[in-house]
């Protein structure tokens, strides 16, 4: 994890996963709070955990089996990332030189490219190899901190594929310490051999696709790229309402090259998160305050694209939409699975100050992920995923722009990761 931040300190622990464990000696805990719905910063207070679940914060609290000294620093919850497609093969290096070289993502989708080349390759992939690149990445977020992840299927675009993309996930899940939450995609893209009858793959997801999808039972959620050169309104609609009707919770990628209408959709569809809104117009701002949408916006994306406009933030806010950021980690379009990074970029970028950045982090996620009575927080009775890091407080989240300095990361309070 490269050298720490000059103000930490060596964590000392011994732990043991039937015993109680204590945190104390934290300089500032940063956190959700239920009772008052701010974030609230406590200092000197202690945490104890038993059995994987918080049961008391306060101070100068009685002794517990095992202590963590948190070395005076920022102890925060885990990150939960709402949105991801790590389901794939190899990432897409070739289409980022092409970028630089002028072309946008949509030329390269119109070539051919795109996610449909990601496609190619996972039909062709074993499930066992999938399984190993799949746990590999969950490693990679929970050193980051991230403790849990939204996890799209999407790359298959066939029912064989797309079933076996969501067992990759449910397979890892299990083994995994991380906390996968899995999402059908199969409205991510058309496969190739649909793209001159469009609807005739839209009828493959709703009558064949989801009803399998709903029948193995892992999936959670429902999502579609409602996009001009993907899903249409319409289409999407579809998609999402037969989703609904198996159980399964729908997300959107919405408004993220143009707007056309998906916002709106996803206020009258009451979706769990409208994403990306790049592109979102006031009428749809409007639209998803009114229905109290929550808006998850992926600034990573927009940055590894190389473009300009950023999802608008602070008229979000202003005008009352409940915002959550994420990485939209996946093979073509977002190369980063940070969120300490994402942070950084929200700051910057979407020019959200760091409390917020957190919050959009945390709890905001959970609640789009309907996780939050029990993830995103540090509260009593909540899951004990907690960040041990080596810096004082949270105003160098963003700033440590080179390597994270998370001292250790808590998942179901055990230890899981050590720098
Ligand atoms: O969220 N927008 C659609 N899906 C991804 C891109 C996936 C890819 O290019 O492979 C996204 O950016
Ligand atoms: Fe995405």
């Amino acid at each position: 994890m490269g050298s720490k931040h000059p103000n930490a300190r060596k964590i000392v622990f011994s732990y043991s996963p039937m015993c109680s464990l204590k945190l104390g000696n934290i300089g500032s805990l940063v956190s959700f709070n239920s009772e008052s719905s701010k974030m609230v910063t406590k200092r000197q207070v202690e945490v104890v955990i038993e059995n994987g679940n918080i049961i008391d914060i306060g101070e100068k609290l009685g002794d517990a089996d095992s202590f963590i000294d948190c070395g005076n620093n920022l102890v925060t919850p885990g990150f939960v990332d709402s949105h991801t497609h790590p389901v794939f093969v190899d990432t897409r290096e070739e289409e980022f030189e092409m970028r630089i070289s002028g072309l946008s993502y949509q030329e390269i989708h119109d070539r051919g490219g795109g996610i449909l080349n990601s496609t190619k390759l996972l039909r062709e992939s074993s499930e066992k190899i999938l399984i190993s690149k799949v746990k590999s990445r969950m490693d990679t977020f929970l050193s980051l901190g991230t403790t849990t992840v939204e996890c799209k299927s999407g790359y298959g675009l066939d029912t064989v594929s797309e079933l076996k993309s969501l067992m990759v996930i449910d397979k890892v899940n299990k083994k995994h310490e991380i906390d996968m939450i899995p999402t059908f995609m199969g409205g991510h893209d058309f496969p190739i051999d649909f793209q001159n009858d469009k609807d005739a793959y839209v009828d493959l997801i709703c009558n064949t696709m989801i009803p399998k999808v709903a029948k193995q039972g892992i999936a959670k959620f429902n999502d579609v790229f409602c996009e001009p050169g993907y899903f249409n309104i319409e289409q999407s609609k579809k998609i999402l309402e037969t989703g609904e009707k198996y159980g399964l919770h729908s997300r959107m990628h919405c408004d993220e090259f143009s707007c056309f209408g998906a916002s709106k959709l996803a206020a009258k569809l009451k979706v769990n998160s409208a994403d990306h809104l790049m592109e979102i117009d006031k009428e749809g701002m409007d639209r998803l305050a009114q229905e109290n949408i929550i808006g998850t916006l992926l600034p990573g994306t927009t940055f590894f694209l190389g473009m300009k406009k950023y999802a608008p933030y602070l008229e979000l806010k202003n005008k009352g939409v409940e915002i959550g950021i994420a990485s939209d980690y996946n093979s073509g379009s977002c190369n980063i699975q940070s969120m300490p990074f994402i942070i950084t970029l929200s700051c910057i970028y979407l020019k959200m100050n760091i409390l917020d950045a957190l919050k959009a982090s945390t709890i905001i996620p959970s609640k789009s992920l309907r996780i939050d009575d029990s993830v995103g927080s540090i509260e009593k009775g909540k899951i004990a995923d907690i960040l041990v890091w080596g810096i004082p407080d949270l105003k160098h989240i963003p700033f440590s722009i080179n390597q994270p300095n998370i001292n250790l990361v808590l998942k179901k309070g055990k230890p899981v990761f050590t720098a």
